[in-house]
């Protein structure tokens, strides 16, 4: 969901709640607030928010998707579609009768590939996981059988020799950050990607990190530019997000070396690490430096984020103080989604999946390099994962490609958005994801995507 900007309402004013929400709405997307494919809250989450009713929400709402502003889709949730800034003033648009507003495809990164998740194998693995018994303690580590689980899969997938007692159960890799943060000394200098995951950066912020925004060129993040007095510094070296390359053997060795001279910890955020499909992957930073890396895998991006579920493994002492944090202050990684991992990974489905899934996108991704291509653009990043970069030539040619493409009902990620705030001199550029729409839709929507670069771009 989309950061909403402050919206004041006039309860005193004559002009219902409705009509002044709907115009302050237009009046964000017209004016660049809100942007084309930013997702707007739910009818209730927006009235809580605002202290209104949620007719008031929803009829604003029906009013923006009758016009066009807005699209959606039941269980999706309403996408900002947008105008150019350029548009004509909101008022002055005629109610937009006839066709209905075109269903949204998610072309941005960061989603799963839920179409090739077997629902019959979800379904049993949860039916597994239930048929354990409750335990009437909490362990703070996480389930055994999660952890050895994850070992093994670390073996086999990413060449890490990691035991059970190794591994910590996580929320994912945005709340391990967090809790990686939150034994560091406050104020803490974490150096992170820029452009990179905004998440993890919100994420520091939140755990009174003082964030450092590092360069990333065709070989990962620039390890020359980072600055002397950090605590850690993540990165995504198996394929950088969201510029796509993978970081060389020899800022591997760089980057570990430094941590081990200036004493701080690597987090290599392994994302989409299992799903490469070329040559078999770099040796994992967690490989090379075990004495000063924190490793973080996910189960976000190869099943769901419904698992909430992730692993982090580490040097023991390290262990030993988020464990003692854990205790201290009642956190721990939800069991239920440990459980049903345990259960895919004995029963064989994480494997036939991983190698379903790995076909899939693999498929899915010559389909968008040839749909950019056509259009005489090009798609950058390394064969692996679930998005590809285009480069465009300025931030005005991102912004008109994402608006034209909100227009046609195609919601797409500018690179702007992967930057901290303010970076000079950022690069312009489409963050194409390729896995949250089904075959389909993708198929549907790639000639769109064609016909929007050779307009625009
Ligand atoms: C770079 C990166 N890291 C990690 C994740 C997954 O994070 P989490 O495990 O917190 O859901 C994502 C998901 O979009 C991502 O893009």
């Amino acid at each position: 969901m989309t950061g909403i900007p402050p919206l004041l309402l006039d309860r005193a004013s004559g002009t219902p709640l409705s009509v002044q929400l709907a115009d302050a709405l237009r009046a964000a997307a017209a004016g660049g607030t809100l942007r084309p494919g930013d997702r707007l809250p739910s009818t209730r989450e927006l009235a809580g928010a605002l202290r209104v009713s949620r007719t008031v929400t929803a009829a604003a709402y029906d009013q923006l998707l009758a016009e066009g502003w807005a699209g959606g889709r039941r269980g999706v949730g309403t996408f900002v579609l947008g105008a150019a800034p350029s548009s004509p003033p909101a008022a002055a648009l005629p109610p937009r009768a006839g066709p209905a507003v075109p269903e949204l495809v998610d072309l941005r990164a960061g989603s799963p590939c839920l179409e090739v998740l077997d629902r019959s194998v979800w379904r049993r693995a949860w039916r597994a996981a239930g048929d354990l018994p409750p335990d009437a303690s909490a362990d703070a580590a996480g389930d055994p059988a999660f952890r050895r689980a994850v070992g093994e899969h670390l073996l086999r997938h990413r060449g890490l020799g990691a035991g059970p007692d190794d591994v910590l159960a996580t929320g994912g890799t945005s709340a391990a950050v967090a809790e990686v943060a939150g034994v560091l000394p406050p104020g803490s200098r974490v150096a992170v990607e820029d452009p990179g995951y905004q998440r993890v950066t919100g994420a520091l912020r939140a755990a009174g990190a003082q964030v450092v925004p590092v360069p990333v060129d065709d070989d990962g993040l620039v390890v020359d530019a980072l600055p002397a007095d950090l605590a850690a510094v993540y990165c995504t070296p198996a394929h950088q997000y969201p510029l796509g390359r993978r970081m060389s053997a020899a800022r591997r060795q760089e980057l570990v070396a430094r941590a081990r001279a200036e004493g701080w910890w690597v987090l290599e955020d392994d994302y989409d690490g299992e799903l490469r499909y070329d040559v078999a992957p770099l040796p994992l930073l967690g490989a090379l430096g075990p004495d000063v890396v924190v490793h973080l895998g996910t189960t976000s991006k190869i099943l769901s984020p419904t698992l909430g579920v992730g692993w982090l493994v580490a040097p023991a002492a390290l262990r030993a103080e988020l464990l003692a944090r854990r205790t201290a202050t009642g956190t721990r990684p939800a069991r239920a989604g440990q459980r049903v991992l345990a259960a895919l990974a004995s029963s064989g489905d994480l494997a036939r999946h991983l190698r379903r899934l790995r076909r899939e996108l693999a498929g899915r991704r010559e389909e968008v390099r040839a749909a950019v291509a056509a259009a005489g653009a090009v798609a950058e990043g390394d064969p692996a994962g679930a998005h590809v970069l285009v480069p465009l030539p300025d931030v005005a040619v991102e912004d008109a490609v994402l608006a034209a493409a909100g227009r046609q009902g195609v919601a797409l990620d500018g690179l702007g958005r992967h930057h901290l705030d303010g970076t000079a001199g950022r690069r312009a550029g489409l963050v194409l994801g390729f896995a949250a729409p089904t075959r389909a839709e993708l198929h549907r929507v790639l000639p769109v995507l064609s016909s929007v670069l050779v307009e625009h771009a």
